[in-house]
């Protein structure tokens, strides 16, 4: 029997991802979300989480920057892989080197456009939509110490018409992010050494 891959899902904000990444893993005999992890104390995503049975550690800039806390708990959880999904906060260096190749991080548009400091939520999709693109899409990749910058793991794409506004973007960009943000993590825990 192999062992059973553990996640920590990283995440500031509503948290969809992280609960279609949760329920996804609930059954599976490959990995299990472990733990949450979020630097917003009121955001949905902890009451997501918790509602579905998975433990939140809810963490400061000053804890994340300047402590241990956050890696001990993920060397305490025996955490195989670290997935962001919608988290805001540059990834510590001793972090990034300790999970070296094992932190992956979805953007909501095609890498290396679209990306960086700043081009979070609905900003990229205004920014896509300002410049008339016919097309945006999704980008799973690894992270490294630079905002969306890793290399890239795998991207899909969705059409952008005249019609289409930052909301509605987002929401063809979620279902791209539903379908395969999980498929994606499920074959890189395989690969993994
Ligand atoms: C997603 O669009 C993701 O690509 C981006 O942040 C958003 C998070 O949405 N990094 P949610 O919190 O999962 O609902």
């Amino acid at each position: 029997m192999l062992k059973i891959k553990k996640i920590a899902i990283f995440a500031s904000g509503a948290g969809s991802n992280a609960e279609n990444i949760i329920k996804y893993f609930e059954n599976s005999s490959i990995a299990k979300v472990k733990m949450v992890f979020c630097n917003v104390p009121n955001a949905y995503v902890v009451t997501r989480a918790s509602g579905l049975g998975v433990p939140v550690m809810i963490f400061s800039r000053d804890e994340f920057y300047n402590s241990n806390k956050v890696i001990n708990n993920l060397l305490a959880e025996e955490i195989d892989l670290i997935v962001l999904a919608g988290f805001l906060w540059l990834i510590p260096e001793n972090i990034i080197q300790l999970f070296d190749n094992k932190i992956i991080n979805i953007h909501p548009a095609l890498l290396p456009s679209y990306g960086g400091k700043g081009m979070f939520g609905e900003n990229v999709h205004k920014a896509v939509i300002a410049d008339g693109k016919k097309e945006s899409g999704i980008t799973i990749h690894y992270v490294n110490e630079k905002y969306d910058d890793g290399d890239i793991i795998f991207q899909a794409k969705c059409e952008v018409t005249a019609a289409d506004t930052p909301a509605t973007l987002a929401q063809k960009i979620h279902a791209l992010e539903y379908d395969f943000f999980p498929k994606i993590i499920e074959s890189v825990l395989i690969n993994l050494s």
